[in-house]
């Protein structure tokens, strides 16, 4: 386990996660029931992108949240508004950008009084982070196991109703093939869960394949699939990145579609495919 999101918090690939993340929560808090949200693979919550010199080393949180940053008045009033109201809790907005939030404390951000979290993070260090982070907040569970068997234990989860966001760190070549395998026993296991899947995209990725064996393992629940990418798709490294979701919340897709239009403006380099939404199967 050599991965470490804090060289990578805020990037585009986060960005484009976690603002989707962020909405698919918005929509499903629309209907007043209770719902949980497992987070599999929850690394340490928040990211100090100013004084951890692993977010100087890459530098990649500048292609990311700090474009968006830059932008964030003209933004504020369109469908990144809501994301950009999240960061803003912990940044003030007349400040420089320092504190980027992970997936589980933007969670806590979404969720009301009655919501649950289940957090898995394997790694001791993020562990122990995360558990800190979030031991005030009494919505909040973390769990230091491995996330590919929580994604067995703990569904279909109480109350039945909520979402799951599986975003392994691909360090293993067989990682794509282990998110379908989760996704269709997922499914097995709570028919009616949301499942969001993060994906990296490199050069050589072939969309159209990977779209056939997340269509595969769905069976018959609807499913979008999301990709943003912003460099040419034959640049060394992370052109862009995908999220598919399974059982998209009502009313997700139009929210994700206007969202990635706008990540695409502001991130997109000359040359890349930028911002693509596939509807995979139809709600029935
Ligand atoms: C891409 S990062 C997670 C980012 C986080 N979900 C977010 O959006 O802010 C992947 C995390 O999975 C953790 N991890 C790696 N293997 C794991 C496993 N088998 N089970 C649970 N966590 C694991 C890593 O330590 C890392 O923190």
């Amino acid at each position: 386990m050599n991965y470490r999101h804090a060289f990578h918090a805020g990037n585009h690939a986060d960005l484009l996660k976690h603002a989707l993340f962020d909405a698919a929560l918005g929509q499903l808090t629309q209907k007043a029931k209770p719902l949980v949200v497992v987070d599999a693979f929850a690394g340490s919550g928040l990211y100090d992108l100013r004084l951890d010199e692993r977010a100087d080393r890459t530098g990649e949180w500048r292609g990311g949240v700090a474009r968006l940053w830059e932008h964030r008045i003209d933004e504020l009033a369109g469908p990144l508004g809501p994301f950009l109201q999240r960061l803003q809790s912990w940044n003030p907005i007349d400040a420089e950008f320092r504190w980027y939030p992970g997936s589980p404390l933007l969670a806590l951000a979404g969720m009301r009084r009655d919501d649950k979290l289940l957090a898995v993070e394997k790694h001791p260090e993020e562990h122990e982070r995360l558990a800190q982070r979030l031991a005030e907040d009494p919505r909040g569970r973390v769990y230091q196991e491995d996330g590919w068997t929580a994604l067995t234990s703990f569904l279909p989860p109480t109350p039945r109703r909520g979402i799951v966001l599986i975003d392994p760190p691909f360090e293993v070549p067989n990682e794509f093939e282990r998110l379908t395998k989760a996704l269709a026993s997922g499914l097995r296991r709570w028919a009616t869960g949301v499942f969001a899947l993060w994906y990296p995209i490199k050069a050589g990725f072939d969309l159209g394949a990977w779209e056939a064996s997340l269509t595969n393992a769905v069976g018959e629940a609807p499913l979008l699939n999301m990709a943003l990418n912003v460099a040419p798709s034959g640049e060394a490294g992370l052109v862009g990145s995908g999220l598919a979701v399974a059982n998209p919340p009502f009313g997700f897709d139009q929210d994700a579609a206007a969202i990635g239009a706008h990540l695409e403006t502001l991130l997109a380099q000359p040359g890349a495919a930028g911002f693509r939404l596939a509807r995979l199967r139809e709600r029935l």
